[in-house]
């Protein structure tokens, strides 16, 4: 059980990333923390496994409060999955998953054979232990994440938008694969995602999260859909259910706004979209010059589900817009799109 008591985090900036949180996590549960970017869900998870200590309140694993554990022991017990996999570029796949016993001194001989049945586990042929990630697809390198996560046979599992990278159909099955795990192993796991149909999909119970580090409900699933406890959450979880229809509704309601780009990284004290000389967008400079690539694209003219989805996973709140060439031609903002979609439903 995990269990968050009065939790604040404020950062030296005065940022308060998360407020006041109390919840508990059921052992032997998937929880899903879910919400728009920015409120709060990383850094919540993170005072899990003392990435970052809270400046308030209590987080308590299995009744211990995490301050009076020594962080890699801690960590022993607690596998980390995030996206884009996080793996060693310059490891095979099976010694990434080896790392772990490896580091708790098992023999190299032992930690390989544990790895090669985890790889099993999760749905890898065996000879793909011996590539490296970069010969993997997406899918398969957020499999080798989850292996490596489940090497040292942790009870609690902390995944962090794990599959947000990967295409929506090979999304679908890593979902099914999850759950199919979890029936089988039976870890208590905070899953993060900003994409509420996954949150429905796989949590037992949701954390609906909104900015400011508030938590605005949590409850299981369906009661999030059926009784939201507010409009914050009505709108984010789609007031008919019809959420999953969004994808017939396109776009074009919704205003592209200009925005300004940058060539290169650079510490500007905010979010600033890379783009390269055909201007197609790389990614986005954070406030301190560090890039997250990739970047909440979607295309012109799209279902207005997709520019939903990019906003709502952009680290600058922006969702990016590029032409048929995948040319950058402007951002939306998520509250933009939620009206436009609040106004179909009349
Ligand atoms: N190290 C940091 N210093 C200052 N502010 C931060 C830091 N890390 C996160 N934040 C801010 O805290 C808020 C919550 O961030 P985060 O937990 O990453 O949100 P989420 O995972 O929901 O997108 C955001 O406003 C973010 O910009
Ligand atoms: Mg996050």
């Amino acid at each position: 059980m995990i269990e968050f008591r009065g939790v604040t985090k404020r950062f030296d900036d005065g940022t308060i990333a998360v407020n006041g949180l109390d919840l508990v996590v059921e052992a032997g549960t998937i929880t899903v923390f879910v919400g728009p970017s920015g409120c709060g869900k990383t850094t919540s998870l993170r005072m899990v496994n003392r990435m970052i200590d809270p400046t308030e309140g209590t987080v308590l694993v299995d009744g211990k409060d995490v301050l009076t554990v020594d962080p890699p022991k801690l960590r022993l017990g607690i596998g980390y999955v995030i996206q884009q996999a996080g793996l060693f570029p310059h490891r095979t796949v099976l010694d990434n998953v080896a790392t772990v016993p490896l580091l708790s001194g098992w023999s190299k001989a032992k930690a390989r054979s544990r790895a090669a049945e985890l790889l099993e586990l999760v749905g890898l042929p065996a000879e793909l232990g011996k590539r490296y990630p970069v010969q993997l697809s997406g899918g398969q390198q957020q499999r080798v994440g989850v292996a490596r996560a489940l090497a040292a046979d942790p009870p609690v599992l902390l995944m962090d938008e794990p599959f947000s990278a990967v295409d929506p159909v090979v999304r679908e099955g890593l979902q099914d694969e999850l759950l199919r795990l979890q029936a089988e192993l039976d870890k208590t796991i905070v899953f993060v995602t900003h994409d509420i149909d996954e949150a429905v999909r796989i949590g037992e119970k949701v954390a609906v999260f909104r900015e400011g580090g508030i938590l605005a409900q949590y409850a299981p699933p369906a009661e999030l859909l059926v009784r939201p406890a507010d409009d914050f959450v009505a709108s984010f979880v789609g007031k008919d259910r019809g959420y999953r229809s969004l994808s017939f509704v396109d776009a074009s309601g919704v205003e592209v706004l200009p925005a300004e780009t940058v060539r290169a990284p650079a510490a500007s004290g905010g979010w600033q979209l890379l783009v390269d000389a055909e201007r197609r967008p790389q990614g986005w400079s954070g406030p301190d010059g560090t890039v997250v690539p990739g970047g909440s694209l979607y295309e012109q003219g799209g279902a207005i589900r997709g520019a939903l989805d990019a906003a709502l996973s952009s680290p600058s709140g922006l969702g990016v817009v590029v032409d048929t060439d995948g040319r950058f031609a402007g951002v939306v903002e998520a509250h933009q799109v939620l009206d436009v979609i609040e106004s179909h439903r009349g």
